[in-house]
This record gives C-alpha cells, structure tokens and sequence, in this order.
C-alpha cells in the first residue's frame, strides 16, 4: 500500500473481530512509528499495549464513557500512549523555548499516534484514538511511572466493519496561497 492510500483508506475503527494481534506485528507497528518527526529528535513517546482481559475490562467499566467502553469491550488490544514530561519543548535549563511552551509535548504525541495508526492499517489492523478517559484513574492503574503522562488511548484489532470515510473538507477550505 502506497502512502496516500493509507492516508485515504485508514478509518477509525470501533468494532473488531476477537482476533489475537501477534506481539511480532505490535513490536514491527512501534518501529516504524519510532522513525516519526519530534522535537529535536527527544522521542518522547512511549506505548503500553493491554491485552489483559481484566485490566481491559477495568479500564471500560471504570475509566471510559460508554461510548469508547463499547470499543474497548470487543477489542484484542489497546494502546495506552504516554510521554515523558520535560523534554520536547523545553530548555536544558527547564524553561521552554517558544510560546507554545510544553503544548509541543502532545504534537510529538499525536504526530506518533498518527504512524502508529497508518502502520497498523498497513499491516490490516484497525484502530481509533480516544482522547475520552478517565486520565486519573488509568495512570493510577496502570502505574504509569511519574515522569510520564498518558496522552491517549488506541484500541487495535482486525476491522470486522468497514466504515464509509466522514466527509472531509474541501482543499479551497483549508489551503490558501499568499
Ligand atoms: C485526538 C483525537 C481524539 C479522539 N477521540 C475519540 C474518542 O474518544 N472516541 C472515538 O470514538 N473517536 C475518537 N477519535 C476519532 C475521531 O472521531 C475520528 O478520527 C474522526 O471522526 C475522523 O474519522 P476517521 O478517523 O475514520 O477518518 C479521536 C481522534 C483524535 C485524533
């Protein structure tokens, strides 16, 4: 698959088949995902994958609104994304460098998440990023260490849809030229 067809053809995906994802195809998804852009090469990014039947359900019982719980309940994996605090955007001195301050820290995150989906769609995965959760409650559970904090949550596993692509906007919408 070329790279605009991924692009084009990558859907969020909410419902899966029960299919185990090998940790060979996980493992392949996080390396290709390792060779994204991010702020003075600091790789800040880093992936908890949760195929645990329990803590999967702890997490959609306890820590999601009933619209991302209804995806994680049927899914085979989900990715926990967290980033380590401190780096991307900041000084050695612990000041930032530009006006956005540390909001580059969740840029670095998504332009990660981003390869991580198109890969995984390359390798016949689905997935769809949730930024709906209990923050809390999952660093809490997943003893996400202190010097990290979770950006995201991608549930991952083989389509057993194929959902028609939400209308996008038009290229006169959102270019200009000056
Ligand atoms: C930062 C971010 C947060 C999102 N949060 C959720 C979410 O909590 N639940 C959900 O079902 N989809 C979520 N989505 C998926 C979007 O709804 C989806 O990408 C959008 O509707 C476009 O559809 P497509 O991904 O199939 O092109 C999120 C996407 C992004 C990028």
């Amino acid at each position: 698959m070329n790279v605009t067809e991924c692009l084009k053809t990558r859907r969020s995906i909410r419902r899966y088949k029960p299919e185990h994802v090998d940790h060979s195809i996980i493992d392949s998804i996080v390396s290709s995902a390792s060779y994204s852009p991010s702020w003075k090469n600091t790789q800040i990014t880093r992936y908890t994958a949760i195929e645990n039947p329990s803590l999967l359900s702890e997490i959609a019982d306890k820590f999601t609104p009933d619209y991302n719980s209804n995806i994680i309940r049927q899914a085979p994996l989900l990715i926990a994304v967290t980033f380590i605090k401190g780096r991307c955007g900041y000084e050695r001195d612990g000041s930032f460098t530009t006006k956005k301050e540390d909001r580059w820290q969740m840029f670095d995150v998504g332009i990660a998440c981003q390869s991580f989906c198109l890969e995984a769609w390359n390798h016949g995965l689905g997935s769809v990023i949730m930024g709906v959760f209990d923050e809390e409650g999952i660093t809490k559970l997943l003893d996400i260490p202190k010097e990290q904090e979770l950006a995201a949550l991608i549930a991952v596993g083989y389509p057993d849809i194929a959902p028609e692509a939400p209308k996008r906007k038009t290229v006169e919408q959102l270019l200009q030229y000056r």
